[in-house]
């Protein structure tokens, strides 16, 4: 086998038939394998054994009960289980054209490279399959902050936030991944030095169906990105500190309309706690939870810890606020910088502990 063709799908059954149709064609005279790695709640998986069983191409189904990972985690499934070392990974709704697979293949064959990237914006290429203005901007947002967060790594890599790509999956360790939603081709590039090389493509309206980008994607691909950068600290910051604008702002609105600043501070605290746990368990800390049935006994220790400081944090913000003369807001603000760190050493050490 010299190339596993990889395609991820969540949804997709109006499509199979005729991605099927133009891969087999497209890869005439080479042998190759297409898997579909299926987290579908429709009948995709119906529609793969139906089309397989015509197809003049090897079609495999792997079918997912868990979406564990989403997309990228589907598409690291999909290496592992391929028979060829090439693995193209390619979107099921026919955005990305079958007809450059072989360009991709031969980019490889000849280049001395670990990683061939279909770009949309390099020379040649085009995104007009993104579907509006909107969704353009933020990819080139999103990919200029990218490529100027990993300035060494993405040296000269236009699009790598592409779904579209082939590597060489002895150059990667595939154990080291931790594929979270839609970015797999970034978390590759960031975790390793890879020779790389890009072919242009054409970036294709969708066949049937609808994409399944949204905002938690968004949200996904920013924690993704922070994580791969600075490490756990960081995003663990980064939750810290958004809790506190949030943990200020309730106390802001609260205290306005009427209530007095110490319950007003209980209330904003409380929330925030809930909230930060939940961001922590869901961004920070989800490769280091263990079993799920920990949960409570992590939430008691994260609730207990952070209730303990914030009971000794409101004698302190009230202290501050009357021999102090300053606002209640401002106090908070330094009670909040100085919880932060100490929270950090409890939660890594503790709550979290290997
Ligand atoms: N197995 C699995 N599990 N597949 C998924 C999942 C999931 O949770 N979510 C989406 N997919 C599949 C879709 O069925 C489709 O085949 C492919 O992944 C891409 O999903 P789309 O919904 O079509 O995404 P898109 O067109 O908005 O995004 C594409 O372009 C982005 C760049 O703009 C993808 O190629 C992204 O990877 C790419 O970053
Ligand atoms: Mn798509």
């Amino acid at each position: 086998m010299q190339l596993s063709i990889v395609v991820p799908t969540y949804n997709e059954a109006p499509n199979i038939e005729e991605l099927v149709r133009r891969v087999a064609a497209a890869t005439r005279g080479m042998d190759v394998e297409l898997i579909f790695v299926d987290d579908s709640t429709d009948a995709t998986p119906d529609e793969v054994r139906r089309v397989a069983a015509s197809a003049p191409v090897p079609v495999r189904l792997i079918h997912r009960e868990h979406r564990r990972g989403g997309l990228g985690g589907a598409v690291v499934e999909g290496f592992e289980a391929a028979a060829a070392d090439i693995c193209l990974v390619m979107d099921g709704d026919l955005q990305h054209p079958p007809e450059e697979i072989p360009a991709m293949w031969h980019r490889y064959r000849h280049g001395d490279v670990d990683v061939v990237i279909a770009s949309r914006y390099s020379g040649g290429g085009t995104s007009g399959g993104l579907a509006d203005n909107t969704r353009i901007l933020v990819s080139r947002t999103s990919t200029a902050l990218t490529r100027a967060m990993f300035p060494i790594r993405l040296k000269g890599v236009t699009d790598p936030m592409t779904g579209f790509f082939l590597v060489d999956r002895r150059a990667l360790d595939l154990a080291t991944l931790k594929p979270r939603g839609f970015k797999i081709l970034l978390e590759i590039l960031a975790r390793k030095n890879l020779r790389i090389a890009e072919v242009p493509f054409d970036f294709a309206d969708r066949y049937a169906g609808q994409s399944k980008a949204s905002l938690r994607q968004g949200f996904n691909f920013l924690s993704q990105l922070t994580a791969l950068r600075f490490g756990k600290m960081s995003l663990f910051g980064l939750i810290g500190a958004f809790g506190a604008v949030a943990n200020l702002a309730i106390m802001w609105g609260l205290t306005h309309a009427g209530m007095g600043y110490v319950l007003a501070a209980i209330i904003a605290a409380e929330v925030t706690i809930v909230g930060n746990f939940l961001l922590q368990e869901r961004f920070v800390f989800q490769d280091m939870k263990g079993d799920a049935s920990g949960v409570w006994s992590r939430f008691a220790k994260s609730f207990g810890f952070n209730n303990a400081e914030a009971l000794i944090r409101i004698p302190v913000l009230a202290f501050m606020v009357q021999t102090w003369h300053i606002s209640s807001v401002v106090a908070a603000a330094i009670t909040l910088v100085v919880a932060f760190f100490v929270r950090f050493m409890f939660h890594s050490l503790v709550v979290y502990a290997p």
